[in-house]
């Protein structure tokens, strides 16, 4: 739903589905600039609460709730430069590390497509796109939360450098708006150190439609909370997370698991506030195997979990039982395992990562990160 007014040379556009677009100027032809380069680096995140559950166009089945990673980052930059004919197909070059990669250009061509209504310069300027990681390529690591927030950061701050009208807060939302829809979880890759995605009765402010900070208070224990990431294997997964968010429709579990991950979500903000960790673990390790249930409930059912995986669990399990240490493990849509503990624990949870664990993954690889403030511009 838009409607458009035009006023002298401006356009002012209400996009009233979107609720933040109230209003933004495209000056037609009289963009404020020509062209320009704009640059932003933007974080990982890992779920303690799944979205796992989807309908069109990218709305979750139920609220999800997630740490802001720091290490874990995409870094990208786009040029961009008016085009001399502004044409009815997009002019975007995609570069990984600094390489042309032309295989990535379907996916950001779809990406724009989908975004084209809330960004009405994409058909006026062509565009250098330049993406790279900091994290080991194909670590199994999901790049897309982290790639997209980026990709989305740039592309409002390139409308921003246009004339839009939009304020400084309008702009994170709008960039979270946009990185849902290239891909879900990356609405919550914006901003940190805990985000909530989905509506919620018991989260002010919270939209299914972008990402928000978790604004309640935050316990002490987990500022700088830690996240090991197991880099349990490095293979390209066997279902994506697409595939594996519509096998939910018409899931035999699906009604009960919306409605448990909204109540988990309740249960966790107030453990985020009074800091009770033994809770805490409950819900995040429960969270985590919940997930991997509803794949293996699924028609057709999967697994993505490698026996190193539940290795690692029990190691985990029978350690934090032997020296009360409380570290526990959440897991993504893949075979990886992330050891989320409290900063305090670090020198003995790490010395326990180097004896017992590395062993178990692959290469030895693991990746120590912690929780981040989200995208910078660069
Ligand atoms: C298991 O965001 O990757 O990591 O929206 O289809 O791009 P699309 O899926 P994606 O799904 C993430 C699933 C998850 C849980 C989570 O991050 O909440």
């Amino acid at each position: 739903m838009k409607s458009i007014l035009n006023i002298g040379q401006s356009k002012l556009i209400f996009v009233q589905n979107f609720i933040l677009s109230t209003s933004y100027r495209s000056i037609d032809s009289l963009y404020k600039k020509e062209q320009g380069k704009v640059a932003y680096a933007a974080p990982s995140n890992i779920a303690l609460i799944k979205y796992w559950g989807k309908r069109p166009v990218q709305l979750p089945e139920n609220a999800s709730l997630s740490f802001t990673l720091s290490e874990c980052r995409t870094e990208t930059s786009i040029t961009y430069r008016k085009r001399k004919d502004s044409g009815s197909s997009f002019l975007v070059t995609f570069l990984f590390e600094g390489a042309p990669k032309p295989s990535f250009e379907p996916k950001i061509h779809t990406f724009f497509d989908r975004i084209a209504p809330y960004c009405l310069f994409l058909n006026d300027f062509e565009f250098i796109i330049d993406s790279s990681n900091t994290f080991p390529h194909s670590s199994g690591i999901a790049s897309s939360a982290s790639g997209m927030s980026a990709l989305a950061m740039c592309l409002v701050e390139i409308e921003h450098e246009l004339g839009s009208v939009l304020t400084a807060e309008e702009r994170i939302e709008k960039a979270s708006f946009l990185a849902r829809l290239g891909s879900g979880s990356a609405c919550r890759s914006i901003e940190g150190p805990i985000t909530v995605w989905g509506k919620h009765d018991n989260i002010e402010g919270s939209s299914n439609e972008f990402a928000v900070p978790f604004k309640l208070k935050v316990h002490s224990i987990f500022e700088n909370y830690q996240d090991t990431v197991l880099l349990i294997d490095k293979g390209e997964k066997q279902v994506s997370s697409t595939v594996g968010h519509n096998l939910m429709h018409g899931h035999p579990y699906a009604k009960a698991r919306f409605e448990q991950a909204n109540s988990n979500l309740e249960k966790l903000s107030k453990v985020i506030q009074n800091g009770n960790i033994t809770q805490f673990i409950e819900i995040v390790e429960s969270e985590a195997l919940t997930l991997h249930a509803m794949m293996m409930t699924s028609l057709p059912y999967f697994v993505l979990m490698k026996p190193n995986t539940l290795e690692v669990i029990n190691c985990i399990w029978n350690y934090r039982k032997q020296t009360g240490v409380p570290v526990c493990f959440t897991l993504d849509a893949g075979a990886n395992v992330h050891l989320l503990y409290p900063e305090a624990h670090k020198k003995e949870v790490l010395t326990f990562v180097e004896t017992e664990l590395a062993e178990k993954c692959q290469n030895k690889q693991y990746i120590c990160d912690c929780l981040g403030i989200g995208a910078k511009k660069m």
